[in-house]
């Protein structure tokens, strides 16, 4: 096999293909070395990945560095990045003893669609950058495992592509264009495709500064879903060609006001993604929203801005219960599920562990990410004393201010 067939594998037959022909490839072109150090490396790694961490090294070993940290990074100093996975390590569990847990069972309702985890697939762009079935290996697997998808308006694959891969109940999110008619005509299509919902992201007036993605110089591709609308093919010597083309298309004008004009022109449910105030909740309660996504964009945006764990309590208290809040931002195990359902959101959306299953195993990485963090909650909510997702309660935790009180 010569260096450019390999480059079409996926990462699993990669490491497969290395394993069974070392001298093959010791033999091979130099210009592959840096992916057959990664495959070798990569293979090194003993069994399965056991939890999402596992997961995220093996991509760091086999993913090119310009997609690694495209996916992986955050915004400046990464200080949010950091905060988000580290604030749920602060909050601890107050498990219940004596209850009969023989039965557990996390299915739960969202949006009034029946799943079987309070789990999520959160919207992110260019699965194709880690597998090159993209965003359609990532819907069969959420459909598989019955968790709603949230397809990124900036995927690799179209509407249509994974709209027809399979049946599923599957949400689309939105930016608004400067070009505001670009917004309109994708709202239509996820419409006439089936999608459930449509999830306004709120927190991208501009694009945050990723300072990997400068340094390496990262190139996004041309999206299909613009093809003939709008080039994201954009030329820039100088950093991400990302920066370049966002600051092209993003609207620094929208505001509380458009939500209006979204609802006039879908009959699906809107929510927005993006709130961390309580301000901003009411705000968003006022326009009459379908539902709130407490996220700081995977810390990619606004450098400083809270641990989206830390702000979901004060969020859930402002809505009082009149629409569902949603959660996403550093969910990388069942008990930061169990974490966020017990502050009040309804269910959680994962980002970067999805694609990082993706880009390791392609769908059924995917499929291994979820049942991971689906197995990881129940047996969370079997040690905590709770059956079902409407038993965890906030009585399960103990948050840092919490025992501040009690020190009090
Ligand atoms: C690589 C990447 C791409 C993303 N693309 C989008 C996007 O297109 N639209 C959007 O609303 N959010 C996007 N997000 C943010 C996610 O929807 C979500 O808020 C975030 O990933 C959750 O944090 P987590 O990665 O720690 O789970 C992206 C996040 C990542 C990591």
């Amino acid at each position: 096999m010569d260096c450019s067939a390999f480059r079409f594998l996926d990462h699993q037959q990669k490491a497969h293909f290395v394993s069974r022909n070392p001298i093959t490839f010791l033999d091979s072109a130099p210009f592959c070395s840096t992916e057959l150090g990664h495959c070798l490396q990569a293979n090194k790694m003993e069994a399965e990945p056991v939890n999402v961490s596992e997961f995220q090294e093996l991509v760091k070993l086999a993913l090119p560095k310009m997609y690694y940290d495209f996916y992986a990074g955050g915004a400046e100093d990464q200080h949010t990045l950091e905060e988000n996975v580290k604030a749920f390590q602060r909050i601890l569990i107050r498990p219940r003893v004596l209850i009969d847990v023989s039965r557990t069972d996390t299915s739960t309702t969202i949006m009034g669609y029946k799943t079987s985890a309070p789990i999520m697939i959160a919207p992110t762009a260019m699965h194709k950058l880690a597998h090159p079935e993209g965003e359609v290996a990532t819907a069969r697997a959420s459909a598989t495992a019955n968790v709603i998808m949230v397809l990124s308006f900036s995927s690799t694959c179209t509407i249509e592509e994974v709209a027809s891969s399979c049946n599923a109940v599957r949400f689309f999110q939105l930016y608004v264009y400067k070009r505001r008619e670009i917004s309109a005509f994708m709202v239509q299509r996820a419409e006439r495709n089936g999608f459930k919902a449509i999830i306004l992201t709120v927190d991208t007036p501009r694009l945050g500064r990723r300072e990997a993605d400068i340094k390496n110089k990262m190139v996004a591709p041309q999206l299909k879903n613009f093809e003939g609308l709008i080039s994201t093919e954009v030329n820039t010597d100088k950093g991400s060609n990302l920066e370049a083309f966002a600051s092209g298309v993003l609207n620094a004008s929208l505001c509380w006001k458009d939500i209006g004009w979204l609802k006039s022109i879908t009959s699906l449910p809107v929510l927005i993604k993006g709130v961390l105030t309580r301000e901003d909740a009411l705000r968003a309660l006022e326009v009459g929203v379908a539902g709130i996504i407490v996220s700081n964009h995977g810390a990619r945006q606004l450098d400083y801005s809270p641990a989206t764990i830390n702000v979901l309590e004060e969020v859930v208290v402002a809505v009082q219960g009149k629409i569902p809040v949603l959660f996403d931002g550093g969910v990388r195990r069942g008990t930061d599920i169990f974490k966020a359902l017990a502050l009040g959101a309804h269910a959680v959306m994962i980002g970067r562990p999805v694609i990082y299953g993706l880009a390791a195993k392609g769908e059924h990485g995917v499929s291994q990410v979820i049942n991971m963090l689906k197995d990881e909650l129940e047996l969370t909510m079997a040690l905590s004393g709770c059956c079902t997702v409407k038993d965890i309660s906030r009585s399960h935790l103990s948050t840092e201010i919490d025992r501040l009180h009690c020190r009090l």
